[in-house]
């Protein structure tokens, strides 16, 4: 028998989306667990330039998927990991990555500014200093991160022959920044997306106010991984739509994904009802079975007034990056750094009325 079909492993398994029609004219790119394929390139790029020894301890700052994805590479290369996280950690989560053999870190106290996230890069300097050696795989500024996308871009290529824009949630900015980046070395024109929660720093909101609902996309800290000059348009979210949209996902197309899928939807259903002539494609980043007792738990949307029955027709044009939560917005980017953009704006940043 020919083994060309059995993989070598589970994260080799299930690395790759599926890829799925939504309307004639879009593609989901639908992950089981995204964030394996930056996991398992930095680990490989590590091993190889000798920042990780066989065996050694990697450390990393994580609330979500990055740490599950760590967790089953490191598990299956033999390696320790201890992930530093905060109060936001669900239960299940916390106990799959302890069965994979995480030492897992819960910061209880937010930093001043910056949020827990400062608090658990403070922490996390700590272990590594208390473990010389140990490897850190910073998703937010190590270019294997952005760079292990290849993969994903040649096989939306090859199932294609071609898109005109790619649509997704920017959180390190890996996956849009460097998933775009591969596919425009063929077709330059590509249009791409970048789909933020209000109240991220990415794209130019401040994070003053009381803590984001929509997690998984956005950034308290400004990502060196974001690449601002790839983006065409940027859409910010709020998280009742994102949630509706999760499940309209769900109900329309029996994708079960957690709420970047859903906010990265939105924006992508809109894009394709209005440019039927060109193809698209989106990024499902992951699972929504997190998320079961929550997006997908009426009783919880309603206890956070974030339910919603009918998603908007479409979004706001902004003229300029505001501060604000409403509505779903859009602003024309135009591939421009981020000084370019903020340069000129950043003195008139203001909350929307
Ligand atoms: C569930 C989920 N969706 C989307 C993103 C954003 O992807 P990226 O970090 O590649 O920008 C993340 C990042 O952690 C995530 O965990």
């Amino acid at each position: 028998m020919s083994g060309t079909l059995i993989n070598a492993n589970m994260v080799d398994a299930i690395a790759l989306p599926r890829v799925v029609w939504l309307r004639p004219n879009l593609i989901g790119l639908a992950f089981p667990l995204m964030k394996l394929l930056p996991a398992r390139f930095i680990i490989r790029k590590a091993l190889e330039s000798g920042e990780l020894t066989p065996g050694g301890l990697i450390a990393e700052t994580t609330s979500g998927t990055f740490g599950l994805a760590l967790a089953m590479v490191a598990r299956l290369g033999g390696h320790r990991l201890t992930l530093v996280s905060d109060p936001a950690i669900d239960a299940p989560l916390k106990r799959r990555l302890e069965d994979l053999g995480a030492t897992v870190h819960i910061v209880e106290k937010a930093g001043a500014s910056g949020g827990y996230q400062t608090a658990r890069l403070q922490v996390l300097e700590r272990v590594l200093e208390e473990n010389p050696g140990s490897f850190c795989p910073r998703q937010y500024d190590n270019p294997n991160n952005p760079g292990s996308y290849a993969p994903c871009a040649e096989l939306l290529a090859h199932a294609t022959g071609g898109i005109d824009c790619l649509i997704g949630t920017v959180g390190s900015g890996g996956s849009v920044c460097g998933t775009s980046s591969y596919l425009r070395l063929l077709f330059p024109e590509l249009q791409v997306i970048g789909v933020d929660a209000h109240r991220s720093v990415i794209f130019g909101q401040s994070d003053a106010g009381s803590g984001r609902l929509l997690r998984g996309l956005g950034n308290s800290l400004m990502p060196p991984n974001v690449d601002h000059t790839a983006f065409d348009l940027v859409h910010w979210v709020g998280a009742a739509e994102a949630f509706r949209a999760t499940r309209e996902l769900h109900q329309r197309h029996a994708i079960f994904c957690g709420p970047t899928s859903g906010a990265a939807f939105l924006v992508a259903d809109w894009w394709a009802r209005n440019n039927p002539d060109a193809l698209g494609a989106v990024i499902f980043p992951d699972e929504g079975y997190r998320y079961q007792d929550t997006i997908y738990d009426d009783a919880w949307l309603e206890e956070k007034n974030a339910r919603l029955d009918v998603l908007p027709d479409g979004p706001v044009e902004w003229d300029r990056p505001h501060d604000g939560d409403d509505p779903w917005a859009f602003y024309r980017w135009g591939r421009r750094s981020f000084d370019e953009v903020m340069g000129a704006e950043a003195g008139r940043l203001e909350p929307v009325a």
